[in-house]
């Protein structure tokens, strides 16, 4: 079995249904195995989520966008990662991100960019959507990848919106496929 491993902030729940859909896609494949982990309101995990990180296959980075960035929460995560950091020991592991806010935009790619770069610095390999942007006349708002990235996936949760909804059903649909498009991958390379 691959592991695959979502580990996310949510502050409301909009990014957690985001989360869920990833792990719900990730778990659809034949061969993988897969753990959610959520960084609390205080920005800790079990002390056991630290075990199921060094465990995985594939490490899955959520995280809303805060202020153009990850939330508090999230960095603190992050830099208690400076442990297994200093060893390497999360080195060629798969690694994979995606984000949720209120804009269109909002400068979503930037929080994916500081995934990203956490992932580098622990020498992770990074896998982005591989999904064509629905970009042309005929697009619909809740056509796959409607927000257009490769680098990770993204969704929209309008800002008045709960988290029923919030992420649109096309982004939450989006955040399956590239859950299940890094789980076959963990498949293929370390199952
Ligand atoms: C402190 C704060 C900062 C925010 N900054 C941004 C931002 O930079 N860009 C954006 O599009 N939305 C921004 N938002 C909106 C959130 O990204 C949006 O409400 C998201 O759905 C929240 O996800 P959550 O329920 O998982 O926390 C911000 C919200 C908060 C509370």
């Amino acid at each position: 079995m691959a592991k695959v491993v979502v580990i996310f902030h949510s502050g409301y729940g909009h990014t957690k249904k985001q989360a869920d859909a990833v792990a719900a896609g990730a778990a659809g494949v034949k061969g993988a195995a897969v753990d959610m982990l959520a960084v609390s309101a205080e920005g800790e995990i079990p002390a056991e989520g630290w075990d199921t990180l060094a465990a995985a296959d594939a490490i899955i980075f959520g995280a809303p966008t805060y202020m153009g960035s990850v939330p508090w929460q999230f960095k603190k995560f992050a830099d208690a990662s400076s442990k297994p950091w200093f060893t390497q020991a999360w080195k060629d592991k798969i690694a994979a991100g995606f984000t949720n806010s209120a804009s269109l935009n909002g400068d979503k790619l930037s929080t994916l960019h500081y995934l990203f770069t956490l992932a580098m610095q622990h020498s992770m390999i990074w896998i982005g959507t591989g999904m064509m942007p629905s970009n042309a006349k005929a697009a619909q708002r809740n056509d796959i990848n409607y927000l257009a990235s490769f680098s990770g996936a993204m969704a929209q949760s309008p800002s008045d919106g709960s988290p029923e909804e919030g992420p649109l059903p096309g982004d939450l649909e989006t955040a399956k496929l590239f859950g299940q498009r890094v789980a076959d991958y963990a498949v293929k390379t370390r199952g």
